[in-house]
């Protein structure tokens, strides 16, 4: 079986149920206050983990974020190697509307101080098709590329948040590219998903585009195919980290010699259970969990 190193961020998610994003100059009582495990990292280590992979997390945190950590051991991920700091953590400020839609603050934290030593410790295990996993919520993603590059890995990367760092950052020893189409629009200033595709692809022939579309699905195009999928209607409770669950499910798929028509579909099922809860990393399923859901809708279609 392949090995994964997801090098990511591990955050506090605190989160807030609103009765609408707060406005400015307005102050605002939350329906409820809850604290959550969270970071784009730590969610697609639990999904790659729970989808079945075997996962290596490298990260930072500080005192605050032992238990995150536990919560990445306890979930099956390869936690033993994550770097402490005496300083604070990531953390995030999320709202959540009645519709299920957030907006989030984050402070990087302790995610946004990873030592270049560190890097080629963590690197130092994996070597040719090993596949490292990539958001942007660490420091030195360039470099954290380049040394990848350089051992042969296979790199996944999902362009998310975008920042200017990433605008100027060449893609080109990155093989698959997971992003929503917000981020399409913003790396490549096209409005159409098949558009956005195209300039990725003339820009980097061998590279595997999966561009999420919100309710509109998802589309898969490399050199030679083009998919399709579309979103599975379920109730939305809170829709943050369902992206980070269609990556990690997506990722062990595809990584796992399934079809990507397969690996869509897989994906988009485990995000679909991951809206219908609240939270981030605790909404995502595991892979009986979507397999059942599956084979209901099979069941529900005759
Ligand atoms: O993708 C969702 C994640 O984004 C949250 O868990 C939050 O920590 C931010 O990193």
């Amino acid at each position: 079986m392949k090995k994964f190193l997801n090098f990511g961020s591990l955050n506090i998610d605190n989160v807030y149920s609103v009765d609408h994003f707060v406005q400015a100059g307005e102050t605002l009582a939350p329906f409820s206050f809850e604290m959550f495990p969270g970071g784009k990292g730590l969610n697609q280590s639990i999904a790659l983990a729970r989808s079945g992979a075997e996962v290596w997390h490298a990260g930072r945190v500080g005192p605050d974020g032992e238990w995150l950590v536990k919560l990445l051991a306890e979930s099956g991920v390869h936690a033993e190697e994550i770097d402490r700091t005496g300083k604070r953590s990531g953390h995030a400020v999320i709202q959540v509307n009645p519709q299920g839609q957030n907006c989030i603050l984050l402070d990087g934290g302790a995610n946004m101080q990873i030592p270049e030593s560190y890097i080629e410790t963590s690197l130092a295990p994996f070597g040719r098709g090993d596949c490292l996993v990539l958001q942007n919520e660490v420091n030195s993603l360039p470099e954290i590329i380049r040394r990848a590059a350089q051992r042969g890995m296979d790199i996944a990367l999902n362009p998310s948040p975008i920042t200017d760092e990433l605008y100027a950052m060449d893609f080109s020893a990155v093989t698959w590219l997971i992003l929503n189409d917000l981020e399409g629009e913003a790396l490549t200033g096209e409005q159409q998903p098949q558009e956005m595709a195209r300039a990725l692809l003339a820009r980097y022939p061998h590279m595997r585009i999966v561009l999420t579309m919100g309710s509109a699905g998802v589309l898969y195009r490399d050199a030679q195919e083009s998919h399709t999928h579309g979103i599975f209607h379920v109730p939305v409770v809170d829709t943050t980290g369902a992206g980070d669950t269609f990556t990690g499910y997506f990722l062990s798929a595809v990584v796992g010699q399934r079809p990507v028509a397969e690996a869509l579909r897989i994906a988009s099922a485990a995000s679909a259970i991951a809206v219908s809860h609240k939270g981030a990393a605790v909404s995502i399923p595991t892979s009986e969990e979507v397999k059942r859901f599956l084979s209901t809708c099979e069941e529900n279609r005759g």
